[in-house]
This record gives structure tokens, sequence and C-alpha cells, in this order.
């Protein structure tokens, strides 16, 4: 590793490193990722050991504080988290002011951004109690957002949390539950959606998180910094990529299944195409992304639960995943399933609608993006982030 900055401040080189393939932007002590071994590891514990021993709020603790919590820090975090699960009564005023079929990222974005204007005690990046407090908000608050948009979108009543519920379990409620039912929690959809959340909840220096350090190191205020990350997670090629892998089995489906994924891969194999296969491939792991294994079985445990073991899509899906590890296209540039090939079945058996997908992504990688944020801003020899660029345009001229 070179440390760029002295030959910088040397000889005043600098260098072009589109996509960041070989910089690293930062030091960091969260998450570590082996691609060529397919390692996850948060704070040092291996992916598969957090998945099955802990929840979500325990790794939310783990990636804010650097150890998991004992029995009284656990009681004492959640009891915290659970105090600020209500958005302020006006947040529904703003939320009403967009279209009722407005795409669920778009109001999410907006109304993350908006927490700002509702939490004035919370906005200073700089004070570590701004930092704290807005980190619980946005980790307690994310669930009762994502679930109003999405009560909104359905025309339907939004139902309040309740703190008695899991994490995960009140999320479901706040999504499935009506005022005038009693909504029983399956503890089989709590542990996947609380795994879903696990999984998601950080990996180093994506593009989202990377949005989020560079918007918070102007010295924004983290509501700001965490709505850029909403927003730069939106994409196909991120976060999207759960939306776009479901659409695109669903459309391998419709043309006729299993039968058809021979012509789907000579398409994704077109260099004259731009067909991708969606949930495949990975700029870090060159080997199987660990987190789609565990994706894998949750998926297999959901459709049990459900009596959807013989759901077409996950035959599919994983007839699709077959015959991509043994086509010398995907093997030669190491592709492989990331988290989104098999996250997109699994949530859409719980019954959560395809255009939530990333916004359960982001309610779930807020904990990262803040661990991230606060590692940055409590460095002491942060800067704001300010790439350089490779000018190629007109040399100076005079307007005529
Ligand atoms: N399907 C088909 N070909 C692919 C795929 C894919 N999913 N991914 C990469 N390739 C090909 C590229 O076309 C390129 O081929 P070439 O060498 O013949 O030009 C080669 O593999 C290298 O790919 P790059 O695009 O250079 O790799 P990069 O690291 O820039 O991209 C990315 C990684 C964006 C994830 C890419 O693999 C992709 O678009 N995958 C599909 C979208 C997706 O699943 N995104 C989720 C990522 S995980 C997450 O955000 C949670």
């Amino acid at each position: 590793v070179i440390d760029i900055r002295k030959l910088y401040a040397q000889t005043g080189m600098f260098t072009y490193d589109p996509g960041f393939m070989s910089t690293a932007s930062c030091q960091s002590t969260i998450t570590y990722i082996d691609g060529d071994k397919g390692e996850l590891l948060y704070r040092g514990y291996p992916i598969e050991q957090i998945a099955t021993k802990c929840d979500y709020l325990d790794t939310c603790y783990l990636l804010l504080n650097g150890e998991l919590p004992t029995d009284t820090q656990r009681g004492a975090f959640h009891k915290l988290v659970i105090n600020h699960t209500m958005v302020h009564e006006q947040m529904q005023f703003f939320l009403r002011g967009f279209r009722r079929d407005a795409h669920p990222m778009a109001v999410l974005t907006g109304l993350v951004g908006a927490l700002s204007a509702f939490y004035h005690d919370s906005t200073d990046i700089n004070n570590p109690e701004h930092r704290d407090i807005s980190a619980i908000r946005l980790i307690a608050k994310m669930p009762t957002l994502v679930a109003m948009a999405y009560k909104y979108g359905m025309g339907q009543p939004f139902m309040y949390p309740r703190n008695d519920l899991s994490y995960a379990g009140n999320f479901l409620r706040m999504m499935f539950g009506t005022p005038c039912e009693d909504y029983k929690v399956s503890p089989v959809l709590e542990r996947a959606l609380d795994r879903i959340f696990i999984l998601h909840a950080d990996h180093e220096q994506n593009a989202s998180t990377s949005t989020v350090r560079l918007c918070g190191s102007s010295g924004t205020n983290p509501f700001a910094a965490i709505a850029a990350g909403v927003a730069c997670l939106w994409g196909p090629a991120h976060g999207g990529a759960n939306e776009a892998a479901l659409n695109m089995l669903e459309g391998i489906q419709r043309e006729g299944g299993v039968a058809k994924i021979g012509e789907f891969v000579a398409k994704v194999k077109d260099k004259n195409s731009t067909v991708k296969l969606m949930g495949f491939g990975h700029r870090v792991y060159k080997n199987y992304d660990p987190r789609a294994k565990l994706m894998q079985q949750t998926c297999n445990e959901v459709l049990d639960e459900l009596g959807l073991h013989n759901d077409p899509l996950f035959a599919l899906a994983k007839a699709l995943e077959k015959i991509a590890l043994e086509d010398d296209y995907f093997v030669q540039r190491k592709l492989y399933p990331n988290v989104d090939f098999y996250s997109g079945i699994v949530q859409r058996a719980i019954g959560i609608p395809v255009k939530l997908f990333t916004g359960i992504f982001a309610l779930a990688r807020t904990v990262g993006w803040i661990a991230q944020l606060n590692e940055m801003i409590g460095d002491p020899e942060y800067k704001i982030g300010r790439p350089r660029q490779l000018y190629t345009g007109s040399v100076r001229r005079d307007v005529p």
C-alpha cells in the first residue's frame, strides 16, 4: 500500500483511479472483506456466527461500539432504541405531499433528509452527543419511516410502533398489521427479516457508504448524510439490485421459466447486449458472497414455513445459479451470486412488495452508514473529501 499523500506533498503528483478500483479512501476497523476467500467479518466476527448467534440490535451495538453488548448493555441499548421509534407527528403531513404511487426510495430519501428539520438538537455532526442521539434516532425510526412509506402507498392507515415487540417483529406489524385486528408475528418470518437486516448492516466502503462519508466530511448534519446514502443505494448497480434481480427472475418465469435460462444466459454473454445477470458479481468478492449462502438458507426456511417449498422462482434462481457457475463466461470473470440474488425471493415470500426491497436494505444499512460516519468524524486526521480530476477539456481560449 502506497500512502499517496506523502508523494503528493513532495512532488504534486496524484493518481488517476476512476471508480476507486485500487484506492483506499480511508482506514477502518469496522468491516473486513476477503474477496478471494469469500469472507466477511464485522469487527472481527465472521458473518456466519453473527447471523446465527446475534440479533440485529446486537449487531448494531457491535458495529457502533466495536464489541458485542453484555446483558446489561443489551438491555439498555434495546430500551434506548425503542424509546425513539415514533416519528414527529408532523412528518405525516410531509409524507402526504408525495404522490401515492411515488417510488418508496424517493419518499424515503425525502423523509430521512427531513428528519434534520424535526430534530434540531442533534444536527451538529462534530458534537459527539449529537452524533450519538441522531444515531439512535435513525436506527429506531427507519422501520417506522419505511412502513409509513408502504402504508401511504397502499392507502392504508399508519400503524404506530409497538415497543414490546422485537425490532423485526415491530416492523412486520407496522407493515402488515391493521388497527382492526391483532397482528400475530410469525417467529420464522421475524427471524428471517432480522437476518436480512444483519446481512445488510455494513459492507465497508461501498458506493452508498462512501457517499455518506463524503457527504458527512463537509460537516453537514447526520440526517442529511444518511439521506445521501439512501439516494445512492437506490441505483440498480448497488442496493437496487435486489429489486432488479427479482424483476429479472419474474421476466424469465413469464417467458417460460427454467427452459428459457439458456436463452437468457446467451443474452447476458452477448457482447452487444447490456443485459446483466442481476444479483451476480461484486467489486470485491471474487468468490461466493458469504451473505448469499446465508440468504439461500433463509430462503429455504421461509418457503418451508409458508408452505411454498415448490416456489417456481426459487427453483428458477437455483437452476440459473447452477448454470451460471458452470459457464466459462462467469467462471473466467469470477462472477458469483451476491446477497441480492436470493434476498428478493425471501422478501417477496414475506409479503414485501418488490418496490420496497431497496427500502429494507436502506433500513438495515443505516447502522453501517452511521458507524462509518462516526469513525470518520472521530479520526483527528479527517478532512473534507475532495477528489482530484484529470482535465481533458479545451485549453484556455477567449470568447469571440
Ligand atoms: N452479469 C453479466 N456480466 C457481468 C456481471 C453480471 N452481473 N457483472 C459483471 N459482469 C462482467 C462485466 O460485463 C465485465 O465483463 P468484460 O470484462 O467482458 O467487460 C466483467 O464482468 C467485470 O465487470 P465490471 O462491471 O468491470 O465489475 P465491477 O466491479 O465494476 O462491477 C457490479 C461490480 C456493479 C456489482 C457488477 O458485477 C454488476 O453490475 N452486477 C449486477 C448488479 C448487482 O447485482 N449489484 C449488486 C452488488 S452487491 C450490493 O450492492 C449489495
